[in-house]
């Protein structure tokens, strides 16, 4: 998909962060857009900044409250919206959570609760709209992360679902490449959002020093290379000069990123 004027776009945690900055890209390309997540409040406030990004007066923009991790929340609110604005030509799965801590202070609660969010939401909504989404085509990314193809210490419970999100998405994009649905994969580096400041508050001292020299990326940067990323049908999309170098080097040179992680975590544990 080359041109997203005219089209339907629907956001997962579209009301902020990466997801509130793709949507504000799609308005800006003339898409209409509607945004899902589960705080009506923030959701009005996010779409006011949304529609002041769109072009033309027949884009429509709408927000529906919807918890990605409930199958029945999102079973009767997508059902709305397909009768209400019709299938998407692009899903973009950005509802997300993460809340680095050592293994052992993981909770049982914790690790279901990160994998039905972050893996179960990509599911649930993918198994309702993808049905619909095949008469016409489109475009589904599916946001994972950087520590979805780079195990990092203190992102157990996050990395299982942000690295099963990649599996989910291989296979899915074989299925769907006969209905003429691209699907991709985002892995975002740290990048500046009220999720990444949250994620900062539980960090352990060794995730601190793994990431102290990483840059971080703006939002809005990698809601510009999420949406190169559907022009080119790229499957990974990986934004960031920092973010590609790590990904080659984690295929063709692992050792090197096991040096450079365990130098980080054994300087951090001698202090
Ligand atoms: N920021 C980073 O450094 C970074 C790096 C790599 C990957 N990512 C991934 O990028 C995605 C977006 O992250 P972000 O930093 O932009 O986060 P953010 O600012 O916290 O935004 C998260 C969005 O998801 C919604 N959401 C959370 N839980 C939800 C649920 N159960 N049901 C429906 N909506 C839900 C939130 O709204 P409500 O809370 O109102 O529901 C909000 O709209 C996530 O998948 C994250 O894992 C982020």
């Amino acid at each position: 998909m080359k041109d997203f004027r005219d089209k339907l776009v629907y956001i997962t945690g579209g009301s902020s962060g990466i997801g509130l900055a793709t949507a504000g890209l799609m308005a800006q390309e003339g898409a209409s857009v509607v945004i899902f997540s589960r705080r009506q409040q923030i959701l009005d406030e996010a779409l006011k900044q949304i529609k002041s990004r769109g072009v033309s007066a027949g884009q429509k923009f709408a927000g529906r409250s919807m918890d990605v991790s409930k199958r029945e929340s999102v079973e009767s609110v997508l059902s709305s919206a397909l009768a209400e604005f019709g299938a998407p030509d692009v899903l973009i799965n950005c509802a997300g959570r993460a809340y680095p801590h050592y293994f052992e202070d993981i909770s049982y609660q914790q690790f279901d609760d990160t994998m039905k969010t972050n893996l179960y939401g990509i599911w649930n909504a993918c198994s309702i709209l993808v049905p619909h989404m095949k008469a016409k085509g489109g475009a589904i990314v599916n946001v994972s992360s950087m520590v979805g193809f780079l195990g990092v210490f203190g992102y157990c419970d996050y990395a299982a679902s942000k690295f099963a999100i990649v599996g989910f998405s291989e296979t899915l994009r074989s299925e769907l490449k006969k209905y003429n649905i691209t699907v991709s994969v985002l892995c975002p580096p740290d990048t500046d959002t009220p999720g990444f400041a949250t994620e900062n508050l539980t960090k352990p001292a060794e995730t601190r020093a793994i990431s102290a020299s990483a840059k971080v990326m703006t939002s809005e940067e990698v809601a510009r290379e999420l949406i190169a990323g559907i022009r080119k049908n790229t499957f990974m999309i990986i934004p960031g000069f920092d973010g590609k170098l790590t990904y080659f080097l984690k295929r063709h040179m692992p050792f090197i990123i096991d040096r450079v992680m365990g130098a980080a975590i054994n300087k951090t544990q001698k202090r």
